[in-house]
């Protein structure tokens, strides 16, 4: 809803931008007025007030200025025919500047001046405030100061202006106002456009409104209003005929608004006010309204009351009503009791009608042909089931056919496009819809958008698509087709820019033309396509062929050096990664995971400091972690894992700060961990298990904020992350199993934050520091060599969601507060020398019963849940540093001896199988299982014998 509402704020901005530049543009088209005229020259004080004014102005983009000359030719110095300047017939005084742009206020003009457009001006003076000298213009009928960039208050004086007829201070930088009354002074007002000025404060805006009689167009869209349930005795708006409060959250019910009454309104634009419960009866009288916007109208989630709308409002009589739209304004019921009450006039003038993203339910009506005026229509995102009705060909001038995302079932043929000639944009995607078009079918119209993801389109490729080199735009993903692309393929969509055919059964090869296409974005993925990637279309920005069978090598960059996003995972390409791959200046995406590559990658590949993904995963990639990384200062996305890359990692690591995720596992890097590795203040998620790397544990860990529960601020959003598909190759070890994690969207999203360091040669004592880092839910410091204790607050790691500490040489007691980790569900503390008694918890005990080896191998600890008692042994001699606990004394000599001899011979004996590196994974999860079975009879048969001991 938010990207809704800021969608449209950029969109209308957008339009603001358009109108002001047509405006210069217009103003630049127009000779200078007056210039025809036979009676000379300007009123000289006003001549030089104008060139006064011209010295003040710091930039003129538009060369509207430069014909305002003191000196020259003498109709040259007659101001009445510089550009923008008019003057009157009849007194000779300037009477209206109109400036576009590049101008700023200079000393008052004379009094003369009736119209003064300064719109879309970038300067807003010294102060930055709305000059009050303004208020001196006292002739002025018609003052336009929108897009200025101004803050601050508005200033009263602008009632002095009483015969303004038209004022725009729509727009401008940051306005705000407290008070409104001076508006009463000005009676004449009919155009007042005050959109974006704050208004938070003026709790009586519409008593102050109702006084201006002569109001024609009132827009007070942006300005924070905070309510529109003022009763007003009596309504003076009788002229008004466009109102626009868009975009101010009135959180009150719809009805109670004051401006139902104003039965002139032609243009009435409420989206985005957050009013709820029914639209008002009203509405069915007011019969002059040309266009109706009610979309972006529901309450919060959160409230229940009165956010379902059941379309019940009789817009019968509105015969003039050209535009509806009811976009996203949660409304409920049945999609033909709504079209019932829709204005079925003769002529029909409903041009356009947005129902989008509402839970409208039942099948379209046959009788939607009657709408013939029709040129939109949006149904998209609601429940509609049943067939599309052949009617809808009907419509002749309907061009826009949205019914994305509804259950519409049935065919769709030739015949529902019999007389649709004007229609060029549909989407029919994500409805269980057939599509049955002879492949020599050519439409009626001549079509641009082209989107039936997800609908029924195979198993042949759709051949009626190479009639319609007019399509632009064209997404058949998902659509069953299980062919060859055909041969015509790149000539006749031809001018296509955006073309999505992945998941589908494409195969055979990719056309060899390619390089004449225009497309910007190609999505192949997840087809069956074999042979070698052609050469790419010259302007291709986005280029998706992961999940084929794709073979040869990497295209060489020649032309396509536009390119922003490269995914090519999951095929069967080989060879290097070409030198010529540093053309690519522009990536910010680079996929290459889940293939054959190898070598060493380019140094020149890291040019673009725009990179923000880079995955080179399970390829045989070799060579020194990549020096070129160092420039990728963006990169939020790094994975380098499972190749054959070695030596250290180096200490620019540290400056990488944008870094979320970085996968460095299953290489051959050794030497420690660099210390500034903690710089990476946004790190989430960093992986460097099976290597080499020795060392002791950083420190400084509670620099890693992302993992700590400080608010995280400056760390990008990463978007890239979040959208494409390029991200499927990951895999995360989590809970203690590797698992296929989908997309870094799901880790992001759920923000898993993880260290995984396991299988390396770590040692040193775990800092106690680590604590800190309460928003971890996945740390695996398992199978290094880790020494001392388990840090006593471990507890404070409230986050924690999975620990492994096992197969290291930790001693000392399990810290009491493990049982505070609630969301603990994988602990594994196996193979250490702890000892003492175990903590008890619910927690833990629920954990021990589906993890029962998560303790084995540390001979020393006892108490429930396991079977020796630690009390029981109080009478046992005390035996080493080991097994004190608070209740008292350790595990048995006999027991240890024994159980550390058999033990300890047992390991001599897999030794040399173990730390056979090659061997080492395959091999592990046989010997462990080995292992926990020697264990478990040595700790039986100990536990027998003190039975009998005792
Ligand atoms: C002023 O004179 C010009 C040229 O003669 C003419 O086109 C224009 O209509 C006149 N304007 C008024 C307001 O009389
Ligand atoms: C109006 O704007 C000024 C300057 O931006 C600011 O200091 C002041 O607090 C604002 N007043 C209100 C009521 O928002
Ligand atoms: C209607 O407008 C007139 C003229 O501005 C004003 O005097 C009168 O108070 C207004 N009526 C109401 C009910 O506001
Ligand atoms: C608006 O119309 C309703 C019913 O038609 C009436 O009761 C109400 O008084 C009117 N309000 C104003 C301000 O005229
Ligand atoms: C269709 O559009 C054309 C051109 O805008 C218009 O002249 C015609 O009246 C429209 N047809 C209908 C039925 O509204």
């Amino acid at each position: 809803m938010h990207r809704l509402a800021a969608a449209m704020l950029v969109l209308l901005c957008c339009c603001c931008l358009f109108l002001a530049t047509q405006q210069q543009q217009q103003q630049q088209l127009q000779p200078a007025a007056g210039g025809n005229r036979a009676s000379p020259s300007c009123i000289p004080h006003e001549r030089d007030a104008l060139l006064a004014f011209k010295h003040g102005v710091t930039s003129d983009p538009g060369g509207v200025l430069t014909s305002w000359q003191r000196d020259g030719r003498h109709d040259e110095q007659d101001c009445c025919r510089w550009r923008g300047v008019r003057c009157s017939n009849r007194t000779g005084h300037v009477h209206e500047l109109r400036l576009g742009r590049g101008g700023t206020f200079g000393p008052d003009l004379a009094g003369q001046i009736k119209h003064l457009d300064l719109s879309g001006n970038d300067l807003a003076g010294p102060t930055g405030r709305l000059p009050e000298f303004l208020g001196s213009l006292k002739n002025l009928k018609y003052l336009d100061l929108s897009g200025i960039p101004f803050y601050g208050g508005l200033p009263p004086q602008l009632g002095n202006l009483s015969r303004l007829q038209y004022l725009d201070l729509s727009f401008m930088g940051a306005m705000n106002s407290t008070d409104l009354s001076w508006l009463t002074h000005i009676p004449s007002i009919q155009y007042f456009y005050l959109d974006g000025v704050n208004l938070s404060t003026v709790a009586d805006w519409s008593r102050v409104m109702n006084m201006l009689p002569s109001l024609r167009a009132l827009h007070l869209s942006f300005c924070s209003l905070a309510s529109a349930n003022q009763s007003l005795p009596h309504l003076n708006l009788t002229n008004l005929e466009e109102l626009d409060a868009s975009a101010n959250s009135f959180h009150h019910p719809m009805v109670t608004s004051w401006f139902w009454n104003i039965t002139s309104l032609r243009f009435l634009y409420l989206s985005d006010t957050s009013m709820y419960g029914q639209f008002p009866d009203a509405l069915g009288d007011m019969t002059s309204l040309q266009v109706l916007d009610l979309s972006f109208n529901y309450y919060d989630d959160d409230y229940d009351d009165g956010k379902d709308r059941i379309m019940t409002m009789d817009l019968k009589n509105l015969c003039n009503l050209e535009v509806l739209n009811l976009d996203l304004s949660h409304i409920y019921g049945d999609v033909a009791e709504l079209f019932r009450n829709l204005p079925r006039c003769s002529p029909n003038k409903l041009q356009e009608l947005d129902l989008g993203s509402n839970h409208l339910t039942g099948m379209l009506p046959r009788w939607i042909g009657q709408f013939t005026g029709l040129q939109i229509l949006d149904l998209s995102f609601n429940n509609l089931n049943g067939h599309v009705p052949y009617e809808i060909g009907k419509l002749s001038n309907l061009t826009y056919l949205y019914l994305k995302r509804n259950k519409l079932d049935g065919t769709i043929t030739e015949e529902h496009f019999a007389s649709a000639r004007s229609l060029q944009y549909i989407d029919l995607s994500y409805n269980a819809l057939k599509i049955e078009i002879s492949s020599d079918w050519q439409p009626p119209s001549t079509l641009v958008y082209v989107l039936f993801a997800s609908c029924q389109m195979g198993p042949l490729f759709p051949g009626w698509l190479q009639w319609n080199v007019s399509i632009i735009y064209l997404d058949i993903s998902s659509a069953g087709i299980a062919d060859r692309i055909p041969q015509r393929f790149s000539d006749a969509l031809s001018n296509v820019w955006f073309m999505n055919i992945s998941n589908n059964e494409l195969n055979g090869t990719l056309p060899a033309d390619m390089g004449s296409m225009s497309l910007q974005e190609l999505y192949l993925s997840s087809n069956k396509l074999t042979g070698q990637i052609p050469t790419l279309p010259p302007n291709i920005q986005t280029l998706d062929l992961s999940n084929n069978f794709l073979s040869g090598p990497l295209p060489s960059a020649t032309r396509s050096v536009n390119l922003v996003h490269l995914s090519l995972f999951s095929n069967r390409l080989i060879g290097h990664i070409p030198e010529s791959f540093c053309k690519y200046q522009q990536l910010v995406v680079l996929d290459l995971s889940n293939n054959f590559l190898e070598g060493e990658p380019p140094l020149c590949l890291g040019v673009t400091e725009y990179m923000e993904f880079l995955a080179l995963s399970n390829n045989s990639l070799s060579g020194k972690f990549p020096s070129f990384l160092q420039k990728l200062t963006n990169v939020h996305f790094l994975d380098l894992s499972w190749n054959k890359f070695s030596g250290t990692l180096p200490m620019w690591i540290g400056s990488l700060t944008s870094l979320r995720i970085i996968r460095l596992s299953h290489n051959k890097f050794f030497g420690s961990i660099p210390m500034n590795i903690t710089n990476l203040s946004c790190l989430q998620y960093m992986d460097l298990n099976n290597n080499k790397i020795s060392g002791s544990l950083p420190i400084y860990l509670s620099n890693l904020k992302f993992m700590t529960n400080v608010h995280m601020m400056g760390c990008s959003d990463d978007g890239t992350l979040r959208n494409g598909s390029h991200l499927n190759s990951l895999s995360a070890v989590w809970k203690g199993q590797e698992l296929n994690y989908g997309s870094v969207q799901r880790i992001l999203d759920t923000s898993m934050t993880s260290i995984d360091l396991s299988s390396n040669d770590l040692t040193g004592e775990i800092p106690e520091e680590i604590v800190v880092l309460d928003a971890l839910v996945n740390l695996n410091l398992s199978r290094n060599h880790l020494t001392g204790v388990i840090p006593k607050k471990i507890g404070e790691m409230r986050s924690l969601q999975s620990l492994d500490l096992s197969r290291n040489m930790l001693s000392g007691e399990i810290p009491a507060t493990l049982s505070n980790l609630t969301f603990l569900s994988y602990l594994e503390l196996s193979y250490n020398d702890l000892t003492g008694r175990i903590p008890s918890g619910v927690q833990l005990d629920t954990l021990y019963a589906e993890f029962p080896s998560m303790y084995i191998g540390n001979i020393g600890l006892c108490g429930h849940p396991l079977q020796n008692n630690c009390s029981s042994e109080r009478h046992a001699p005390k035996q080493g540093g080991l097994g004190r606990t608070e209740e008292g004394y350790g595990i048995p000599f006999f027991y240890l001896g024994l159980g550390c001899g058999f033990v300890v011979g047992t390991w001599i004996a897999f030794g040399v199988l173990l730390f056979k590196r090659n061997c080492r994974i395959a091999c592990f999860r046989l010997s462990d299982k080995l292992y926990d079975k020697v264990y478990v009879v040595v700790a039986t048969w100990a536990r027998a014998r003190q039975t009998q001991t005792d």
